[in-house]
């Protein structure tokens, strides 16, 4: 049995090492935080993750999955070790590679006589090169970029579109690639202790180079986010013209040289990628000498978007909204995680709060997760009910499932105003409409 080890316990690691350990990897996860470790050691995840914690129960059970604050002996027994730190950016949104470097000095030391480090934490092109230096000359190392989405982690991981894989050592290639190949044979049982019920795809295996492994991860976040701004730019002229954003998307979308997804609009990307990772390919690419104005335009429509949600709904509300009281469903960056990271429902809650509204919210996994991030005048509830009773104005800023199912008749009766503004294009609008409500949203609807 390979031994492998997976250093930093964030969504990217804690899924990686759980899959790797019920594929029968013996496998360590090491973090430096002795919180995570804790609650890991006692078999369930310390986030939520749709089918992470059965599969981190058996893990830990079986002896397959050691958690540990501790490098030693982890990284020494290991053939393959994976790093998967944070890289938060910087104040002037390049990527912070401090963990990226610590964690590669800290493991360097330690590392056995042929064992391959494996980069999967998003780093800027070029930075690999610098990390390997950092290694000893018997250990090769490759970057095999992770493009799992929060939320569907593991069926992402087990399910994937592509696995990519770069470095210099084809045969270190080659025995990541086997690793994933071992997970795949395995996944539909792995699936099947996760409780996830995803249909079987095809995926791709892609060896290449260094750089462009580096750069196929940022490249492909940068795109996705792009595509998103792109959709919020048209969903403004739809606001002035007439035009229902949802219907234009899907029908560009149906070309299939464009594709239809990530084109939602509303009120913009959040989490703990795309916004780090589009400054940091800006400010990367800046490094090189290239500048980068497409990413700049998407990062400036997608800031705009909470605003513009918020001046939309004053309008309506007779141009003030100092003193209305106002709810914020949704404080999750989007549905399917308790991470508040950068929530666009956050922002907008913080943004309605300074304009004087008095805010309530509600998320029902993120409460706890969203309230360091909220101004403290904002008020959090336990239902979606409560946190609407007497509002003028609702806001829904997570596509949650379970906002499709309140009961808006009952809602719009314990509201004392009509406006219910869909941040997030959820809702058909006449299911809306016919109970009395006004319905709003961000390129539908408005005249
Ligand atoms: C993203 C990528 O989708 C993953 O492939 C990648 O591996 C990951 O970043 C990463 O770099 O680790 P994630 O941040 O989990 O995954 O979330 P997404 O599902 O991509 O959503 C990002 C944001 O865009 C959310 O706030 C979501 O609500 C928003 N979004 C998404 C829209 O506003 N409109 C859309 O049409 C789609």
């Amino acid at each position: 049995m390979k031994t492998i080890s997976v250093i930093g316990s964030g969504y990217v690691g804690v899924t990686t090492a759980a899959i790797a350990a019920n594929a029968g990897f013996r496998v360590h996860l090491i973090d430096i935080s002795e919180d995570r470790i804790t609650v890991l050691k006692s078999g369930k995840s310390f986030f939520y993750e749709e089918g992470i914690n059965p599969l981190i129960k058996l893990a830990v059970d079986s002896g397959n999955l050691l958690p540990s604050t501790s490098y030693e002996p982890g990284i020494a027994e290991s053939d393959i070790v994976f790093s998967c730190v944070g890289t938060p950016d910087n104040p002037d949104g390049s990527s912070n590679l401090e963990y990226v470097f610590s964690a590669g000095k800290t493991a360097a030391p330690l590392l056995k006589d042929g064992a391959i480090y494996v980069q999967k934490s998003t780093v800027p092109v070029g930075t690999g090169a610098e990390v390997a230096t950092l290694l000893p000359d018997h250990v090769a190392y490759v970057s095999n970029p992770e493009f799992l989405k929060e939320g569907t982690a593991v069926s992402n991981t087990l399910y994937f579109d592509r696995i990519v894989v770069g470095g210099k050592d084809a045969t270190a290639v080659e025995a990541v690639m086997q690793l994933y190949k071992t997970i795949e044979k395995n996944r539909a049982s792995i699936a099947q202790k996760a409780g996830l019920n995803t249909p079987e795809k095809a995926g791709e295996y892609i060896a290449t180079n260094l750089e462009s492994a580096e750069l196929i991860k940022v490249t492909s976040n940068a795109f996705l986010a792009l595509k998103i701004s792109f959709a919020n730019s048209i969903a403004k002229l739809a606001d002035e013209s007439g035009a229902d954003v949802v219907d234009v998307m899907n029908a560009v979308g149906a070309d299939k040289r464009i594709g239809s997804a990530f084109f939602n609009a509303g009120r913009g990307y959040g989490g703990g990628c795309f916004p780090k990772d589009v400054s940091g390919l800006i400010a990367s690419a800046s490094d090189h000498g290239v500048d980068m104005p497409i990413m700049v335009a998407a990062t400036d429509v997608n800031d705009s978007m909470p605003g513009y949600i918020a001046n939309k709904a004053q309008k309506y509300l007779g141009g003030i909204l100092h003193d209305k009281k106002v709810c914020v469903l949704g404080l999750a960056f989007k549905a399917g995680t308790s991470d508040a990271r950068r929530s666009p429902g956050v922002n907008l809650a913080n943004i309605l709060d300074k304009a004087g509204a008095n805010v309530q919210a509600y998320d029902p996994h993120a409460n706890k997760e969203a309230k360091e991030e909220l101004r403290a005048s904002i008020v959090l509830h336990e239902t979606a009910e409560e946190a609407c009773q007497e509002c003028e104005a609702v806001f829904i800023a997570t596509e949650w499932p379970e906002f499709k199912d309140i009961n808006f008749k009952a809602l719009k009766q314990n509201m004392q105003g009509d406006l219910l503004f869909d941040g997030i294009n959820l809702l058909a609008p006449s299911d809306i409409k016919h109970v009395g409500l006004h319905y709003m949203a961000v390129g539908r609807e408005n005249l």
